[in-house]
C-alpha cells in the first residue's frame, strides 16, 4: 500500500498517510450539559495508534440550541476544553493530527422553535426563518468554539457544511427562501458559511486547520464546484466532501467502481488545488489506494471501517487483514450507543 503511506500536508501540518477517520459521532456517550460520559480520549486514541493520519473529532454542538440531540458532546463553553484537551494529547501522543467538528444542527436541533434558513413545514415543531441577529451569534459561536479548540491543543476544525444541518439549510436552493442577502443567488446563499470560515480564520490566525465538510447539494454539480473554490479562497484547508440535500443531478460514469459520494469528491478534488477527501463505502485498502493511484483524491476517509478495526491504517499499510464493518441494517448501531456495534466487545 505504497500511496496511503504517502505524507501529505495540510496548512503547516504533515499528515503521515493518506487515511482520515471522518467524523463520526456516538450520541449518549455524553451528558445533557456536552460533557462526554465514556472516555474519547481512549476511543480517538486507539485509532490514532492504530496508524490514522488525521482524526476528526465527532460533531460537536457550538451551543446549546445548536444540538442534534440533549446526549452529545459540546465545545460552547470553557469548561468543555478538558475533554478535548485530553483527545489531543492522546492523539499527538501517536503522532496522528487530530481536529474536531463544529455543527449547528438548524432545523435538526433541538428546542421548539428551531431555526432554519427560512420558515419550513415540520410535524413535530415550529421552524422560523433565522434572523439576522441570531446569524451574527451563530457565527460568532462558531468562532468561540473554534478558539476553545485551539486551547485544547487540537490542530484544527472542520465546520460541518453537509448532511442537511444549518449551513447545508442556506446553502440549499431547496431550502433557503430568503430574501435578503442570504438567500436568493449561489453568492447569496453560500455567503454565511464563507464568513463563517473568514471569521474562524480571523480568530485562530494562519497556522490552525480549518476543514470544511461540504455536502454536495441541490441543484447542481456547477454549484458544488464554484462554491468549492470559494471555500478554498476564503482560506479553507482542505475539503471533506460528503452528502447534502438533494444531491439529484449527480450522474456518475458507468466505469467509475464507487458511489456518488465519492464520486463528486473526486469532481471536487479536480477544480481545487487544496487536498480533498472523498469518503462514503470506502472499506478495503485496495479501494484507498485505488482512489490514490488514479490521482482521484488527496486523502481517503475510513469512518465505519475504523470503528470496526482500530488499526484499519497499520494493517492496510503492511498488507493484513482487516476487521471489516458489518454495515448493519436499517442504520450503524454505533450512531445510538457505541457500545452496542457488534465489533465493540470484540475490541474492548
Ligand atoms: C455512526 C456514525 C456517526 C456519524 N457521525 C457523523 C458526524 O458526527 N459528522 C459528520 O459529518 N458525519 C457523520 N457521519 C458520516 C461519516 O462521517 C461518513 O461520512 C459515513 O459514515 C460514510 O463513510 P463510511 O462508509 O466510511 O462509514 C456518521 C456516520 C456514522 C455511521
Amino acid at each position: 500500500m505504497n500511496l496511503i503511506n504517502q505524507p501529505i500536508k495540510i496548512n503547516q501540518y504533515t499528515i503521515k498517510n493518506r487515511i482520515i477517520m471522518p467524523p463520526l459521532v456516538c450520541f449518549n456517550w455524553a451528558d445533557t450539559d456536552g460533557f462526554e460520559t465514556i472516555d474519547r480520549a481512549e476511543h480517538y486514541g486507539k485509532r490514532a495508534k492504530g496508524g490514522t493520519g488525521l482524526i476528526i473529532v465527532e460533531a460537536s454542538a457550538i451551543s446549546e440550541e445548536a444540538r442534534i440531540v440533549r446526549e452529545e458532546v459540546g465545545l460552547w463553553k470553557d469548561e468543555h476544553i478538558p475533554q478535548f484537551e485530553r483527545i489531543a494529547k492522546r492523539c499527538h501522543d501517536e503522532e496522528s493530527v487530530v481536529i474536531v467538528q463544529l455543527v449547528h444542527a438548524g432545523k435538526a436541533a433541538i428546542g421548539n422553535p428551531v431555526y432554519s434558513s427560512s420558515r419550513i413545514e415540520l410535524e413535530k415543531k415550529e421552524c422560523l426563518e433565522m434572523p439576522l441577529e441570531m446569524i451574527k451569534q451563530v457565527k460568532k459561536d462558531f468562532v468561540s468554539a473554534a478558539i476553545r479548540a485551539k486551547k485544547a491543543g487540537l490542530d484544527g476544525v472542520e465546520i460541518h457544511g453537509a448532511h442537511g444541518y444549518l449551513l447545508s439549510q442556506f446553502t440549499s436552493k431547496e431550502v433557503n427562501k430568503r430574501t435578503d442577502l442570504y438567500g436568493g443567488s449561489l453568492d447569496r446563499r453560500i455567503q454565511l458559511s464563507l464568513e463563517i470560515v473568514k471569521e474562524v480564520r480571523d480568530a485562530v490566525g494562519d497556522d490552525f486547520i480549518i476543514c470544511y465538510r461540504l455536502g454536495v447539494n441541490d441543484p447542481s454539480s456547477e454549484e458544488d464546484k464554484y462554491f468549492a473554490k470559494k471555500l478554498e479562497a476564503s482560506g479553507v484547508d482542505v475539503l471533506n466532501v460528503s452528502a447534502g440535500i438533494g444531491a439529484n443531478d449527480i450522474e456518475v460514469p458507468d466505469d467509475f467502481p464507487f458511489n456518488k459520494i465519492v464520486y463528486m469528491g473526486t469532481v471536487i478534488h479536480d477544480v481545487v488545488s487544496i487536498p480533498v477527501a472523498c469518503v462514503n463505502g470506502i472499506r478495503e485498502p485496495e479501494q484507498a489506494e485505488y482512489l490514490l493511484e488514479n490521482n482521484l483524491t488527496d486523502l481517503v476517509a475510513v469512518g465505519r471501517g475504523l470503528l470496526a478495526d482500530p488499526e484499519w491504517t497499520n494493517k492496510a499499510i503492511n498488507g493484513l487483514p482487516i476487521n471489516k464493518c458489518y454495515h448493519c441494517k436499517p442504520r450503524c448501531k454505533y450512531l445510538i450507543d457505541g457500545r452496542d456495534c457488534p465489533r465493540y466487545s470484540e475490541l474492548s
